[in-house]
Formats: C-alpha cells, sequence, structure tokens
C-alpha cells in the first residue's frame, strides 16, 4: 500500500511538497488548511496532473482533520511567512498558535505517524510540535539544515563553477541568522573548501548563506522561499520512506549531544524508517562550538518566551 503523507497548510511550501511528492510516486497527499477552497482546488490540480505526470498517487484537499486520519507521515507548513524586513523570531506568538493547534488535531488523528515541522520560526515549532504531540523524539524533526546546506552548496558551485552534485554541505545550529555553516566539513569531491578557496570567499558564501532565506524574501517581498524548502522536506520523506539511513541536517531533539539538552537545535541525524535513528555528533573547534552554543542560546530564549 502506499504511505499516506498530511501536508498542514495550502500555501506555497505545502502546495509546492505536496506537487514534489506526487510527482516522484512517493505518497497519497491530503492538503489541510484553515481556508476553504485552496486546498481543495489544488489537490484537484494536482489529482489532474496525475495522467500528465504519470502517477497514480492520490491527492485530496480538505479543511477536516478526519480526512487526514491514518497518515504515515505529517509535514507542518501552517503558519505566517516572512515579509520583507521581518526575521523568522518575528513570526513567534502567531505561529505558535497556530502549530499548537495543528499538531494537538494532526497527533490525535495520526497517532502513530512522524512529524516534519517546517513552519519559523523553525527550531521553537519543533519544540512546540514534540510537546504538544507527546511523540516520541524519534518521530518529530524538523526541516532547515538541507535547505541552508544546499544554498551553501549552490553558492561554492557558483564561485568553483563545478558540478552542484561534487558539493557536499555542513551547517549546525539553530534556523536563524545565528546559524553555523561549517566550512571545514564542507566539501567538492571530498576535498574541504578551505583548500580550495581564500578566506574572504568563504566568509561571503558563509554570510550569504546565513542570509538566504532573506534574500529571497526581500526579493520576493510578499513570500518567502518555497522551491528549495520543498526539495528538502521530500528529501527527508523519501530518507524515512525508503529507510535510507541517510545522514542529514536536521532539527532534532538533543538530550547531552554537543553539550546541548533538552532543545532541537540543527545537527547531523540519521533518517530512516522510525524517523531520527542517531545523532551524529563531530569535533568541533573551540570557535565552532561557540557558534553552535550560541546559536543554541537563540533558541532557548524563543522557547522560553512560548514556554515549551
Ligand atoms: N524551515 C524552513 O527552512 C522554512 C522554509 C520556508 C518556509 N518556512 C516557513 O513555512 C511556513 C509556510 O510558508 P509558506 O511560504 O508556505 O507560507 P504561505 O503563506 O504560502 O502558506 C501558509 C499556509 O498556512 C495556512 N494556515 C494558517 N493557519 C493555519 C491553520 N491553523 N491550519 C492550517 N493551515 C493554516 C495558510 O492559510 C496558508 O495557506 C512559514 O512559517 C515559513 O516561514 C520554513
Amino acid at each position: 500500500m502506499r504511505k499516506k503523507v498530511t501536508v498542514v497548510g495550502a500555501g506555497n511550501v505545502g502546495a509546492t511538497t505536496a506537487q514534489r511528492l506526487v510527482d516522484k510516486g512517493l505518497a497519497d497527499v491530503v492538503l489541510i488548511d484553515i481556508l476553504e477552497g485552496i486546498p481543495q482546488g489544488k489537490g484537484l490540480d494536482l489529482l489532474e496532473s496525475g495522467p500528465i505526470g504519470s502517477y497514480d498517487c492520490h491527492v485530496a484537499g480538505t479543511n477536516d482533520y478526519k480526512d487526514t486520519a491514518n497518515s504515515d507521515l505529517v509535514v507542518i507548513t501552517a503558519g505566517l511567512a516572512r515579509k520583507p524586513g521581518m526575521s523568522r523570531d518575528d513570526l513567534l506568538k502567531t505561529n505558535f498558535e497556530i502549530v499548537k493547534s495543528v499538531t494537538e488535531q494532526a497527533a490525535k488523528y495520526s497517532p502513530n505517524s512522524i512529524l516534519i515541522v517546517v513552519s519559523n520560526p523553525l527550531d521553537a515549532m519543533v519544540q512546540t510540535a514534540y510537546k504538544v504531540s507527546g511523540f516520541s523524539k524519534n518521530k518529530v524533526m524538523g526541516m532547515a539544515g538541507i535547505l541552508d546546506c544546499a544554498r551553501m552548496a549552490a553558492f561554492i558551485a557558483m564561485e568553483l563553477k563545478v558540478s552542484v552534485e561534487n558539493i557536499s554541505c555542513f551547517v549546525l545550529g539553530g534556523h536563524g541568522d545565528s546559524m553555523v555553516p561549517l566550512p571545514r566539513y564542507s566539501t567538492v569531491s571530498g576535498i574541504p573548501i578551505t583548500e580550495l578557496m581564500p578566506k574572504d570567499k568563504i566568509d561571503a558564501i558563509v554570510k550569504r548563506t546565513q542570509g538566504g532565506g532573506a534574500e529571497i524574501v526581500s526579493l520576493l517581498k510578499t513570500g518567502s522561499a518555497y522551491y528549495a524548502p520543498s526539495g528538502a522536506i521530500v528529501e527527508m520523506i523519501e530518507a524515512i520512506f525508503h529507510d535510507k539511513k541517510k545522514i542529514l541536517p536536521c532539527a532534532a531533539l538533543l538530550e547531552g549531544e554537543y553539550g546541548i539538552n533538552g532543545l532541537f537545535v540543527g545537527v547531523p541525524a540519521k533518517l530512516g524508517a522510525r524517523g531520527v535513528e542517531e545523532i551524529v555528533q563531530i569535533k568541533l573547534t573551540p570557535e565552532e562550538d561557540a557558534a553552535l552554543k550560541k546559536s543554541a542560546a537563540a533558541v532557548k530564549e524563543l522557547v522560553g518566551i512560548i514556554g515549551v
């Protein structure tokens, strides 16, 4: 039987995620939103694309959580996106209420599902979904690191004029301005970029990666990125459904790893059928460690404000 994925929020990220899922034939999809007609319309449009895209996956849009029952995986994209001049943290209180209520509903109807949270501010929203759902820690995770790494890889490919397929990047920490791209562990065909580029070029790429989301927001003016984010979500789902044991950077609950306790922060995690199956720990230099702790402190502050 095909897997069932519920995508909460039928906006830019949610609808594009649904499209990528069915294009790959990965799952039947239920799109749910508070707006009446939008998930139904987008769902029907995607269903009608099946004969052209040659997929048999079923897609349905709804406003009723009963239709989401027994999903294998739920992606939470509901909430406000940034506008120019806003930080992800400016979304905190509104998106907290939204993520809290949608998690309650989704968890009630799909108690055995895996949750991938996307709404911002990412790390605090994953913490919210974890607390509200009562799910075990391996079944709740956030998408951000794959996106941040993809942005960094795209910038490196442009700079060095090499294939993106040669590049593997590493970004740790919260999905905010204090995220920690690690050039030492970012490689082109196994060669660290520190061997291939001068420091000023690397510093510029690190800075552009940290501001990658804001760069898109300032261009779009009415919303934030969704093509790369939805691609990143689907990479996580593929790793889980195909039990790939793929090491991907995700927001996962740390219980002492990297010296951080009780917080969701972006780290390399092994994704397989059970969700987050392992957190991979690497040695950090004192500077890298300090940057990660600073990023975690920023997440802790947000989590403190909403009290989760
Ligand atoms: N983690 C990441 O890397 C990342 C990347 C991109 C976007 N985001 C975040 O994802 C979220 C969605 O972004 P978007 O571009 O799709 O925004 P969008 O405005 O296009 O879509 C959001 C959708 O959520 C719906 N919604 C609001 N309240 C809801 C509720 N209670 N129940 C169900 N649906 C509800 C809205 O009606 C809307 O259709 C934002 O918070 C954005 O900041 C995160």
